[in-house]
C-alpha cells in the first residue's frame, strides 16, 4: 500500500482525528486574523427540506463564517441526488427550498456565492480527468461510501455512487475552496480531495506558471452538539423524525407533543441515560432557554408534557424570525430564481477559469 492510500484509510483514525481538530482550532485563529485567505465551499443534497439538524450543526456556522470576513460559498448539490435513488423526485421545489432556507438563515447574496452543479459544465468536466487519478479499490475502500453502501440495503452500488467522492473534490477544488466546515464522517472525502490535487499537481501541475493548479483544502471540523432526532434516533428526512425549519408553530408543535421521552417525571439532563429528554432539553438550550441543567432544573417534576411545552415555545420564538423570513421568500420565486442565476453566473467563471489552467497544465489547450 502507498502511503497516500494508506492516509485515506486513516482519514477517520483517532490520531488523524485529533490532528485534525488541532488543525481546525488553528484554522479558526487564522480566520480571525485575514480572513481574506479564506474560501469556504459547503453544500447540501436538494432530497428534502433543512432541518434543525441542519440548521445548529452547520447552517448557523456558515453564517457565522460570513459574517467573519470568509468568502463562502454554498453548493446546492443536485447531481449528488441520483447517487443512491432512481429519480430526482421534485427538484425544484427543493432547490428553490434550499436557497430559500439559506438566505432565511442569513446568506446574504451579496457576500456569498449560491449556486447548483448541473448549471456548471465546467466544474462536471473536471471529473473526467480526476477519475483518471483515483483507483477502483481506493474507492471501494473509502469509508464513506463504505457506509452509505450498507444503507442502501442491498441495493446495487452506482457508478455515480462509487465515484461521487471524486465528483465532492471537483466541487471543491474547481473553486479554490481552502476550507471545508464538515462533520467528522465528511473527512475521508476530504482527504480524497487533497489527494486528487496532489496527484494532479504531480503529474500536470507546475506547467502552469509554475505554480500548482489547486489548492489543498483543508476541514474545518464543526464542534456543533449532534441534535437527536424526536424519536431519538439519528435526526434525517428520511426517517421522518425532524422539525423542518419551514414548520409552522402549530406544526412544531405537534411534532414535538409526539416526541419520544421516558416516565421519569423529574427531568435531568443525563445524555447517556436519558438521551430523549436530553435532546430536547439541548434543543431549548440551543434555541436560547438557557444550559441543558438550569432549563431541568426549572422543569424540575413537571415530567415530560412541561419539558416539550417548554422546547416548543424555545424553538417557535428561536425560528419566529427567520420562519418568517423564509415564507417570504419562499412566495417570491423570481428572486430565489435570480439569487441562484447570479451565483451560477459567478459559479460558471471561476469554473471556466479553472478548467483552462487544467487544459494548459494537460496541454490540452489547443
Ligand atoms: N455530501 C454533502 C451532503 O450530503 C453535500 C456536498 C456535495 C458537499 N458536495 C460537497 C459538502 C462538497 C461539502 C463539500 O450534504
Amino acid at each position: 500500500m502507498t502511503r497516500s492510500e494508506d492516509a485515506l484509510e486513516t482519514a477517520t483514525s483517532d490520531a488523524s482525528l485529533a490532528r485534525s481538530k488541532a488543525r481546525s482550532a488553528e484554522i479558526d485563529l487564522a480566520i480571525d486574523q485575514d480572513p481574506s485567505r479564506f474560501r469556504i465551499l459547503t453544500g447540501d443534497r436538494p432530497t428534502g427540506h433543512l432541518h434543525l439538524g441542519h440548521y445548529f450543526g452547520t447552517l448557523r456556522n456558515r453564517v457565522l463564517l460570513q459574517n467573519r470576513g470568509v468568502d463562502t460559498w454554498v453548493l446546492v448539490a443536485d447531481y449528488q441526488v441520483i447517487t443512491d435513488r432512481d429519480g430526482v423526485g421534485p427538484i425544484r421545489e427543493r432547490v428553490l427550498g434550499l436557497v430559500a432556507d439559506y438566505l432565511a438563515a442569513g446568506i446574504d447574496p451579496e457576500r456569498s456565492t449560491i449556486f447548483n452543479h448541473s448549471a456548471v459544465p465546467a466544474l462536471n468536466q473536471l471529473m473526467l480527468p480526476f477519475l483518471s487519478l483515483v483507483t477502483e479499490s481506493e474507492l471501494h475502500r473509502n469509508p464513506t461510501v463504505k457506509a452509505e453502501l450498507e444503507a442502501t440495503e442491498g441495493r446495487a452500488m452506482t457508478g455515480l455512487m462509487l465515484t461521487y467522492p471524486v465528483h465532492q473534490a471537483a466541487d471543491i477544488l474547481f473553486c479554490k475552496a481552502n476550507i471545508v466546515p464538515v462533520g467528522q464522517d465528511q473527512l475521508p472525502h476530504l482527504e480524497q480531495a487533497r489527494l486528487i490535487a496532489q496527484r494532479f499537481d504531480k503529474r500536470y501541475g507546475r506547467a502552469v506558471k509554475d505554480h500548482p493548479v489547486f489548492r489543498r483544502p483543508e476541514a474545518l471540523l464543526s464542534q456543533a452538539p449532534m441534535l437527536l432526532g424526536l424519536d431519538g434516533e439519528k435526526m434525517s428526512k428520511s426517517r421522518h423524525n425532524t422539525i423542518e425549519l419551514r414548520m409552522s408553530a402549530d406544526e412544531t408543535a405537534k411534532a414535538l407533543k409526539k416526541a419520544k421521552t421516558d416516565s421519569e417525571r423529574v427531568i435531568t439532563y443525563d445524555p447517556a441515560n436519558r438521551p430523549e429528554v436530553s435532546n430536547l432539553l439541548m434543543l431549548a438550550s440551543l434555541c436560547g432557554a438557557g444550559t441543558p441543567e438550569e432549563i431541568a432544573e426549572r422543569i424540575g417534576d413537571g415530567g415530560a408534557g412541561t419539558l416539550k411545552k417548554v422546547t416548543t415555545e424555545a424553538v417557535n420564538e428561536f425560528f419566529a424570525p427567520i420562519r418568517a423570513r423564509r415564507a417570504e421568500l419562499a412566495a417570491n420565486e423570481d428572486y430565489l430564481l435570480d439569487v441562484l442565476g447570479q451565483g451560477n453566473a459567478r459559479a460558471n467563471e471561476v469554473a471556466t477559469r479553472t478548467l483552462d489552467d487544467v487544459r494548459t497544465a494537460m496541454q490540452m489547450n489547443y
